[in-house]
């Protein structure tokens, strides 16, 4: 059932080329300019009238949905917040009938995540559920759906379901960019074509593991470890920092890298390990500066680069290099080298990685 495989995690590390496909097919595709979406019913004249759109989710498919506010803002220019579920159903969130909202859960039985998406029925919004199981309580409930199709997600930490998270948000961005017309037709190709070579380039990005493995052989006893990134790269970190606690029980934390001298820097000693996401090419002079800081207060960088930034490997102890793509679209393949991370630093402890302690798959009670 394991296909060959130690875990279900890596297995269905190694399955993310597929399941991206997957979500993507029949939805967009080089033979037409348009992002078809069967089950989502949202006309351009409805959309003249959302003025806000909230993105509601727990855990792992709340950073997925961090990246939908980035997309979402970026490509369609509707304002967007991101929220946790179990905050947002008790703080009288500002709900009404020009309110989208979309909710994200690889389960579809997240209990604060369903009540947040009936809070928001309840008050005249319509809603967008983002889901990998079919027929689950979110699924039935929204108005609107996507699937992901990820397949069945068996380990405990979630990986494929969050890449097919990332196409989702990233096809709803487009989608909602197409129908309210603020994305020319040249840019939607540039962004539909290269989204369409994704899985052949985190195919890629698989064949590099054992650099991922080298670096964790020789991490995985440190107390600490740190992530820090900018922009997308920074939901990317709260994502890999999420992971390595998750199954390797390490205390890891993400920060915002422009935030670290407003108090973390100080964590830094010698031997600590961070792992440096600089994938945003606008923002990687910014990035590079913050991890020439942590360099000299000891820390040991792994860094996670675009294809072409020579300039990382020589402030650095290590540099693992992605599939050169647009930025915007980085999260997907970023995201692999850390869950790899994660995964060999658990497997090293002696953790139980498809059942790590303390968790449940699915969490249906408050
Ligand atoms: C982390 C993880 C959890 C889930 C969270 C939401 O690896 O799996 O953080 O992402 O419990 O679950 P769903 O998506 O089923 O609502």
């Amino acid at each position: 059932e394991k296909g060959g495989y130690e875990h279900f995690m890596i297995k269905e590390i190694h399955e993310q080329p597929k399941a991206i496909r997957d979500t993507m097919t029949s939805r967009i595709s080089k033979d037409s300019d348009e992002v078809k979406l069967d089950d989502i019913t949202l006309t351009a004249e409805d959309l003249k009238n959302i003025d806000k759109i909230f993105i509601v989710a727990c855990g792992t498919a709340y950073h997925a949905g961090m990246v939908g506010k980035y997309v979402i803002e970026k490509l369609a220019r509707i304002p967007v917040e991101v929220d946790i579920a179990s905050e947002f159903r008790y703080r009288k969130p500002i709900i009404n009938g020009k309110t989208l909202m979309i909710v994200i859960s690889q389960s579809g039985e997240t209990a604060d995540t369903l009540a947040a998406l009936r809070e928001a029925k309840a008050q005249g919004a319509r809603v967008i559920a983002v889901t990998n199981v079919v027929g689950s309580s979110v699924a039935r409930e929204a108005d609107n759906l996507l699937y992901t199709w990820a397949g069945p997600e068996i380990a405990v930490a979630s990986t494929k379901a969050y890449v097919t998270q990332l196409i989702a948000m990233y096809i709803i961005a487009l989608y909602l960019a197409r129908l309210n017309g603020s994305m020319p037709v040249e840019e939607y190709r540039t962004i539909r074509d290269e989204m369409l070579s994704l899985p052949e380039k985190a195919e890629e990005l698989l064949a590099k593991k054992e650099e991922v493995q080298k670096f964790a052989a020789q991490n995985f006893m440190h107390k600490d470890i740190f992530y820090l990134g900018r922009g997308l790269d920074y939901t990317v970190a709260l994502e890999g920092a999420l992971k390595i606690k998750e199954i390797s029980y390490l205390h890891a934390e993400a920060f915002a890298a422009g935030e670290l001298k407003h108090g973390p820097i100080a964590l830094i000693e010698q031997g600590t390990p961070v792992i440096a996401l600089a994938s945003q090419e606008d923002l990687f002079d910014k990035t590079l500066s913050n991890i020439k800081e942590v360099i000299t207060r000891g820390a040991k960088v792994l860094a996670i680069a675009m294809e072409g930034k020579k300039d990382a490997e020589k402030s650095v102890d290590e540099v693992i290099y992605i599939p050169k793509t647009l930025q915007l679209l980085a999260p997907v393949l970023e995201v692999i080298p850390l869950q790899l991370l994660a995964y060999y630093t658990a497997v090293q402890r002696g953790c139980d990685v498809d059942k790590p302690k303390n968790l449940a798959k699915s969490v249906t009670v408050e």
